[in-house]
Parts: C-alpha cells; structure tokens; sequence
C-alpha cells in the first residue's frame, strides 16, 4: 500500500456516502464486500467497482444448526472500528442476517456500550494509544492487516513483539487468520456473474472481443525488493516479444485508462513473492472478476489452486523455466483461441458447485463469532490445531488469546517470505 491516507479517505468516503440504515439486504452485502475490499485495497489504487443491484450473493443456507443459531443471536452486538477521528462516526452499517445480529460502526463513543464487543484496530495505528484505558474482558480486540509482512517488516519496520496477548483475533487475508478477509472469494465472483460470459457462444464472444494481449500496471516499481523484481521480469517478457501495455503510477499513467476485459492477461504480480496466501486485487479484480486470464508472480502455487476458482483460471508464471518461455506460451494462446479459452471455462461454473460457498469472510465472519457461531473455522487450515476447544455453535469458555503476533505474523510465515536471513529487502 502505498498511500494508506489516501486509501482511508476512501473509506471514509466510502462511509459517508451511504447513509446505511435500512437499505435493501444485496446492496449491504454489496457494501460490506466493498468496505472489506476497498480497505483491503493495495497499490494500484480504486478499481472501478460495477455494483449491481441484482447481484446473486445471497447465502442459501443449507445447514439446519446454523439457521438455528442464527434466530437466536437476535442481539444487536456492534463492531467498533477504531480507526481515526476524522472519519465520520455517525456512519454505521448493518451487517446482513446471514451474518449474524452486528453492526459496524466507526463511533468510538460506543466504546463502553455492552453490546460492542469487538475493537478492531489498523496494523497500521497507533494501537496502544487509541486502545480504552481499562480492558474489558468480554471485549475482543482484533488486530487487522490487509498487508504483506514484507511490508510490515522491511518497509514500516514494524515490531510487533509488544502484542504478544494482547489480541483475541487476528484478521487478514491468510486463511489461518482467527478471521478470513481475504481480496476476494469464488462465491464473491459469481455474484458477479451476469457481468461475465458463461455459456460457450458467450464465451466466444468474449475471446473475440479481445483485442490486446497482456496488460501491467503497477504505482511500486521500488519500494520492495520484488517491486524491482518483478518490473525486470516484465522487461524480460517484453524483449521477449510479449506485447504488454504498461500503467500505473510507475509509467505516469493512470490505470483507471485501462479496459482491463479488452486484454487476455493481466500481469498480476505481487510485490511481495512467497507470502502466504498474499494474493491480492490484481488477482481477483483486475484479473478473473475483469473476465481476463491473471498471469502470477506472488505465494506458491499451491496458495493460489487452493483459493482459485479453479486450477485452470491462471497462468503461474513460476512454472516457466525463464520469462522468455512464458512470452512464448503467451503468445502461444493469444494465437490459438480454444487454447486460451480453456482459462476461462470456470465462468461457466455453476454458484451450486462453488466449493465453500456457505463460508462467510470478513466482518461477516467476525459478527458470527461474537454470537458463538464458529463454523467458518473449519475453513481454516489449522482448524483441527488451533480451534480444538472452540465448539461450532456457542462461545467458547474459555478467552481467546493471540499469544504471539509476531510468532505468527512474521514466524509462520514461509520463510522465503521476508527472505531467508529474515533481513533482506
Ligand atoms: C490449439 O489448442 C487446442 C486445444 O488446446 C489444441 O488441441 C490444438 O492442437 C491447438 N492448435 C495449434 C495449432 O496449436
Ligand atoms: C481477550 O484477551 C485478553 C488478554 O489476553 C483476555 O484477558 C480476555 O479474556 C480475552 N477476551 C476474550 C473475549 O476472549
């Protein structure tokens, strides 16, 4: 992220122009994935979201337990964001039934309110400082994050050592968070899916109306050390004879020029490489929820075939021996449509065969919580380690603690992450 002022006075933006009480449930799910995705974004600044009223995202519920507790969490509990004064406290929206009884709110004067049981505090604030005086026990504090710890660690030069139990959760887009968040979800983009083609006549419309091969842009070509990387990997692509389209702060050009869904790829490489799990906007956005085919430089592969839609939706650019053999498969698929169409037959999944698509994320996930409703956690790879003690549909009876932020955050991570001698940048 680049430029978190700007991106907070986006949200707060975001806040101020929806005057949320009572709007019709889509359009708050709508707004709760925006506000999740907005304040998650990265460093290629606001996509051009195209929200429609007639999305599909409404969880069908299958599960007779979960429906059950959801009617008995009918107390209103509310999430306060302890984010800065300045943004605006009288903004407060209502999380929709499938998530539980919550609102979130911005207004800190709701602190002591016994219904507010959660405070979620920015990696990126002065925690302690902004943190009540004196803790309440019922209260969860929730640590979030929608950064790499190569941004936390190489760039802000964050310690995070003074957090060891201060934290009941831990929020970001690694899916052994206490709260997933991650950039987007399958079952998100098939809320989307009258925006894209899906039977195989659309589909071939679709290909033909193509007319640009691959498409970077990119606001970071410095600041980490895979920001340099990965602008030499393009390079590299190029002198190849790809032909790639650049934009973004980088090349004094602003992405909002771009029509991402006129290209067949878009370079969505990280700028941070072997994170785990970070995978961000220019995956999901920019490149599957766009219709275009993401080509990626970022987590191992086996991090994106987990959360992908399916195997076959990118393009891993670590399975080429050298940028010059990706140029040539590129150009490859660019040259034979039925080829590079095999990328995009997930469009054509249907929302029932979404695998996980009763998992909540987000906010979403952190109201069912605070109501005793768990059963999110099994998504979570360390489920059977971590979660043990915590029953699927009650509070659990004892505290949850994040002994260790720093153990986790930047510990367990894969060690290529923040480089092997863990000082690198
Ligand atoms: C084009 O792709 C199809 C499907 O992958 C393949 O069967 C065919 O041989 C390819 N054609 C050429 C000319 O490479
Ligand atoms: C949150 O963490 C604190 C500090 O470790 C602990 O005292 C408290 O009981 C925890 N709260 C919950 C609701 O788990």
């Amino acid at each position: 992220m680049d430029a978190p002022s700007d991106l907070k006075l986006r949200v707060a933006a975001l806040l101020t122009a929806r005057k949320i009480r009572n709007l019709n449930f889509t359009v708050i799910v709508l707004n709760v994935a925006l506000i999740v995705f907005v304040f998650l974004m990265l460093d290629q600044g606001p996509p051009i979201l195209r929200m429609s009223r007639k999305s599909e995202e409404a969880i069908d519920i299958t599960d007779r337990e979960l429906k059950a507790a959801l009617a008995r969490s009918n107390e209103k509990l509310t999430i306060l964001l302890m984010y800065p004064e300045r943004w605006d406290a009288n903004n407060v929206m209502r999380l929709p039934y499938h998530c539980g009884n919550c609102e979130v709110s911005l207004d800190k004067s709701k602190v002591e309110n016994p219904s507010t049981k959660a405070l979620v505090f920015n990696f990126n604030d002065p925690i302690k400082e902004i943190a009540p005086q004196t803790r309440r026990r019922d209260q969860y504090y929730v640590w979030i994050t929608a950064e790499s710890p190569v941004a936390l660690y190489h760039l802000r030069k964050m310690d995070l050592k003074g957090f060891d139990d201060f934290f009941n959760l831990t929020m970001s887009y690694r899916r052994d968070s206490d709260v997933y968040s991650p950039y987007g979800t399958h079952q998100q983009l098939r809320s989307y899916r009258k925006d894209l083609p899906f039977s195989d006549a659309e589909l071939d419309t679709w290909v033909k109306s193509k007319s640009k091969v691959a498409l970077w842009v990119a606001s970071n070509c410095h600041a980490t050390k895979h920001a340099v990387a990965r602008k030499d990997y393009v390079m590299e692509l190029i002198k190849a004879g790809l032909d790639v389209e650049l934009g973004g702060k980088c090349f004094q050009n602003s992405a909002a020029n771009f029509r991402n869904h006129k290209f067949k790829f878009y370079l969505a490489f990280e700028n941070a490489w072997h994170c785990r799990d970070y995978i961000t906007e220019k995956f999901w956005h920019s490149g599957l929820r766009s219709g275009v085919v993401p080509v990626v430089l970022g987590p191992p592969k086996r991090d994106y075939e987990t959360i992908a839609p399916s195997p076959k939706s990118f393009i891993y650019a670590g399975d080429f021996p050298t940028p010059r053999h990706l140029a040539e498969y590129l150009n490859y698929l660019d040259k034979n449509d039925s080829a590079y169409k095999e990328y995009l037959n997930w469009m054509k999944t249907d929302r029932k065969e979404v695998k996980e698509r009763d998992r909540v994320t987000g906010f979403c996930q952190l109201c069912r919580i605070l109501h005793g409703i768990n059963v999110d956690n099994v998504y979570n790879p360390d489920y059977k380690a971590k979660y043990k003690h915590i029953p699927l549909y009650q509070r659990p009876e004892g505290p949850r603690i994040v002994y260790s932020l720093n153990e986790w955050f930047y510990g367990s991570d894969y060690k290529e992450c923040l480089g092997v001698s863990g000082l690198e940048t």
